[in-house]
């Protein structure tokens, strides 16, 4: 069984390890979503850690679908040069990089107006967020699943090495799978075939837009943790469909926001026991389908990392929050110092990355104050 630091080919795409650095908003593009310098040195210096796949954080595909500030926009053509540039730095730094597409639907932060609401498959109030979204019509979908395939075209476009759809967390694809969300009557609602049907005419759109030989990922809840939301037998349907579509990787996640401690960044991982939180859900899904799964959320040392690839749980193994305290991680356990990832699971890195300076993990700035002091 594989280990760590062995090899993969994803549809093509050569990864010099197992490890995949989940997707993160950095809060560090411009107001209007464009690559910045300071964006392009994170992930350089992510590549030089020796991540195997490096993910961005989610990209708005059209401009009500933003979540959050300063989050990349892959909404139209001139969004590629800067991101061109960005790749070419990755790829001198011998790193692979996918870029994460969304749209947010009703989770957002920043582009609720008269002119321009917010949309969901159904007008159910959501109370994280306290707005309700617009149902969307069968109209408004089919722009949709256009927007993602000429996002998906930009991001091939910009010297992307994969795209990745943000299928998780309770953005606009898992609210249309969630029945909570979820209460249409036309052909997008009701049993699991049908509120899958957004999302599987997305990944077929984008598809024909990439071609066969460019690597298209998802990142999939296994279940919402919430009552009524996405179940994980339905989930499990949604996989084997996509790997009978063809998908190159499912990057297993779970939880929304209603979720709180049960959502997709669980706090507190301080034992063995407290790692890996999704992995008894990730190896049902392993076990049938034939596409490689990646395995994120709460994975921190070494061990657990190595157990899960050796006994053949799933094929990879993504992180985010010890990758923000610690982006040369994996090249650290490589190299020997197998202590495993100083991040303490606090989730201040949330906060940090909506404030000027971008996303970066608090309690290690205030270590490097208190030592300056
Ligand atoms: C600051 C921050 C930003 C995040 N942004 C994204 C994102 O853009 N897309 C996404 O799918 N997940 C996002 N996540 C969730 C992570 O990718 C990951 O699923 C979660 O943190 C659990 O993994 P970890 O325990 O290794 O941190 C974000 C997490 C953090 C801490
Ligand atoms: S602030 Fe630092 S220690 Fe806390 S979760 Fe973020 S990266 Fe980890």
């Amino acid at each position: 069984m594989a280990h760590l630091f062995e090899e993969i080919t994803i549809n093509g795409m050569r990864l010099r390890n197992r490890s995949v650095r989940s997707a993160t908003w950095t809060g560090l593009g411009t107001r209007d979503g464009r690559c910045t310098e300071k964006l392009i040195m994170l992930l350089e210096a992510l590549a030089r850690g020796e991540v195997g796949l490096i993910i961005t954080g989610f990209a708005y595909v059209m401009p009500n679908g933003q979540a959050l500030p300063r989050q990349l926009s892959i909404c139209d053509d001139a969004a590629i040069p800067g991101l061109q540039t960005l790749t070419q730095r990755v790829h001198a730094a011998h790193g692979k990089i996918a870029m994460q597409i969304v749209h947010a639907g009703v989770q957002t932060t920043v582009t609720e107006t008269e002119e321009m609401p917010t949309w969901g498959p159904s007008a159910v109030h959501d109370r994280s967020y306290e707005q309700t979204p617009k149902a969307m019509t069968q109209k408004e979908i089919k722009e949709t699943v256009r927007a993602f395939a000429r996002a998906a075209g930009r991001v091939k476009q910009a010297g992307f090495d994969a795209v990745q759809l943000h299928g998780a967390h309770g953005f606009l694809i898992s609210q249309f799978l969630s029945p909570f969300r979820n209460k249409r009557k036309d052909r997008y609602g009701g049993p699991i075939e049908n509120r899958a049907r957004f999302l599987f005419e997305i990944y077929r759109a984008v598809r024909k837009t990439v071609g066969k030989h460019f690597p298209v990922l998802i990142k999939l809840n296994a279940a919402d943790f919430v009552r009524g939301g996405l179940h994980q037998h339905d989930a499990l349907f949604v996989a084997k469909r996509l790997d009978e579509m063809g998908i190159d990787a499912i990057e297993i996640s779970g939880g929304v926001p209603a979720a709180e401690s049960r959502g997709p960044a669980r706090p507190k991982i301080r034992k063995m026991e407290d790692e890996a939180y999704f992995l008894p859900m990730a190896k049902k899904i392993k076990k049938q389908v034939s596409v490689p799964i990646i395995l994120v959320g709460g994975i921190r040392s070494l061990t657990m990392a190595n157990r899960i690839l050796e006994t053949g749980a799933v094929d990879l193994v993504s992180m985010a929050r010890p990758l923000i305290r610690e982006p040369n991680l994996f090249k650290r356990w490589k190299d020997g110092a197998q202590k495993k990832a100083s991040c303490i699971s606090c989730n201040q890195c949330f906060g940090a990355a909506d404030s000027p300076e971008g996303v970066h993990c608090v309690i290690e700035r205030r270590a490097k104050a208190r030592k300056r002091k």
